[in-house]
């Protein structure tokens, strides 16, 4: 399952229809998202009762992760936040690395308008980069390969979050993560 929440679809609200899990929201608040997006994600949670129960779920007992991790995403080009919580006993194989994070977003339906993959994960392009702002991929540290690529983006040259989502594999940890848009 996979869901799109536009931003202005979020009101800025104070109800608070549920609890959030201390997890949850200390996985929120110690991300490295700005303070705003962070806020209008707790906002959309504190009025949607289906995605933080589930979230409170998937937090509050670590058991769960085998089946299912969140990927919690900001897309500042469609202004949105994307949840795909990712069916970890059918890992995609493709594009890019079995189990990567591109691989998620296609087998759930998201394509090159949500985020690019110039070169079908072959590592030879940094279209596909996303920011990770909080968890750990399976494999917690770019290649030489992938550290490499992540630099020839003038549009959107790498940050220390920088990487290149064919090759980051969904682990058994829930990601926060940014796409970004080009600057110009
Ligand atoms: S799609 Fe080209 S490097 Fe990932």
């Amino acid at each position: 399952m996979s869901y799109v929440i536009p931003i202005t679809a979020i009101q800025d609200t104070t109800k608070n229809d549920i609890e959030l899990e201390p997890e949850l929201s200390l996985f929120v608040k110690s991300s490295d998202w700005p303070e705003v997006i962070q806020n209008l994600f707790f906002s959309f949670l504190y009025s949607n009762v289906e995605h933080a129960s589930k979230l409170n779920i998937l937090f509050s007992n670590t058991d769960y992760l085998n089946q299912c991790v969140p990927l919690i995403a900001y897309s500042e080009i469609i202004e949105s936040f994307i949840i795909i919580y990712s069916d970890k006993t059918q890992e995609p194989p493709e594009p890019g690395e079995p189990g990567s994070v591109l691989s998620y977003f296609r087998s759930y339906g998201y394509d090159e308008n949500v985020l690019c993959s110039d070169c079908y994960g072959q590592l030879s392009c940094s279209s596909c980069s996303i920011e990770i702002h909080n968890g750990v991929p399976e494999n917690s540290s770019p290649r030489e390969e992938e550290y490499d690529m992540l630099d020839i983006d003038n549009e959107r040259p790498g940050t220390p979050y920088s990487r290149l989502s064919c090759q980051t594999i969904v682990g058994k940890s829930p990601l926060i993560l940014t796409i970004r848009k080009p600057n110009s």
